[in-house]
């Protein structure tokens, strides 16, 4: 290599490295006007921009491949350190015992998508607690309350399952565990009756005062499905699903797609719900309901490749009955 070819190849580089530069501090400044960090030390608006520089990268590399089934984009998790996004998890690996949902021979549709039912209640926002598990159980009561009752969709109380129910309280837990208090405790306070807190309180539930919005089925609180057809039957006769997933870290910054990466991380294990069913450009999918609020992903939801029983999406999924 030349003298001159040497110079202007290492140029090059530094005019590069410089666009780089320019185009993160725009990035920067555009993330903290759509989501304001207030007054910070200097250490702490270091450690935070240093914390989004890596999300860019990775946002950047991963969307710049044209063959990415899913894209990604900025959102409140860009900041955030492990532990902090663990907060707004909180699912524990259920045990499922061998009896499992037995399912009928009935015709499935080849799609189904309850997330336009008008039993399907508006997108919840856990917060900073790990409770997504009492979200994941209280929209299977509250679809199928709908389902069953009629009328409009309801709004029960998770607050009610973190403090009772408890298992771990915002530090984790179960679905199925949840159906089995809400079976054996006079069911499932209003959410007006018993509002959401984000924090471990004490359990102050009373059938006497609160207005009761749903009971679970004693003998049948819980049905573990665990495959796909299993999983399309329930949701044909008129019920969703929860279920556990080992996120992969690409799913925090989750915006359109079909979600589909294989680094399934154990330590982050998310409780959601399926909520319906088809296929995008011939890749099946489940429409899988988070509850980190309807700003997330796509309005609060997530496509999720279906029939590889991705980071064990279809494994654990379970249901309940109301009465
Ligand atoms: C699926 O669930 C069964 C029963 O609990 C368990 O034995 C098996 O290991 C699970 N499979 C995966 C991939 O986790
Ligand atoms: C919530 O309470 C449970 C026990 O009831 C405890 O194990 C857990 O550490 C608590 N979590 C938080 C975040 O306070």
């Amino acid at each position: 290599m030349g003298k001159f070819t040497f110079v202007v190849v290492i140029m090059m580089a530094l005019a590069e490295g410089l666009h780089a530069s320019a185009d993160l501090e725009v990035a920067w400044q555009d993330y903290l006007s759509r989501f304001p960090m207030g007054v910070q030390t200097k250490t702490e608006y270091g450690h935070r921009k240093s914390l989004f520089s890596e999300t860019h990268a990775r946002i950047v590399k991963h969307n710049s491949n044209a063959a990415a089934p899913f894209q990604m984009e900025h959102n409140e998790f860009s900041t955030m350190t492990e532990d902090e996004k663990k907060v707004r998890l909180g699912a524990m690996k259920p045990e499922r015992p061998a009896l499992v949902h037995q399912s009928s021979s009935r015709q499935l549709p080849t799609s189904i998508d309850y997330r336009t039912d008008a039993c399907l209640s508006a997108v919840r926002n856990q917060g900073g607690c790990g409770s997504c598990w009492t979200f994941s159980a209280t929209a299977v009561v509250e679809f199928g309350k709908c389902k069953k009752a009629g009328g409009t969709a309801r709004d029960l109380s998770e607050q009610q399952l973190v403090d009772c129910s408890r298992v771990n309280g915002c530090s984790g837990g179960w679905e199925h565990e949840a159906w089995k208090y809400l079976s054996a405790n006079g069911g499932q306070a209003a959410e007006s009756s018993y509002a959401y807190t984000a924090v471990n309180g004490t359990c102050r539930f009373s059938t006497s005062t609160m207005s009761i919005g749903a009971q679970v089925s004693s003998s049948a609180y819980v049905e573990w499905v665990g495959t796909v057809d299993k999983m399309k039957t329930v949701l044909a006769s008129g019920r969703i699903l929860s279920i556990y997933m080992q996120l992969p870290s690409s799913f925090f910054n989750y915006k359109s797609g079909v979600f589909y990466d294989t680094t399934c991380v154990a330590n982050y294990a998310h409780a959601m719900n399926v909520v319906g069913y088809g296929a995008l450009n011939g890749v099946d999918y489940w429409v899988v309901r988070n509850s980190w609020g309807s700003g997330w992903g796509a309005a609060g939801y997530v496509l999720v490749k279906r029939g590889v029983d991705l980071c064990m999406i279809e494994n654990y999924s379970r249901t309940t009955n109301i009465v």
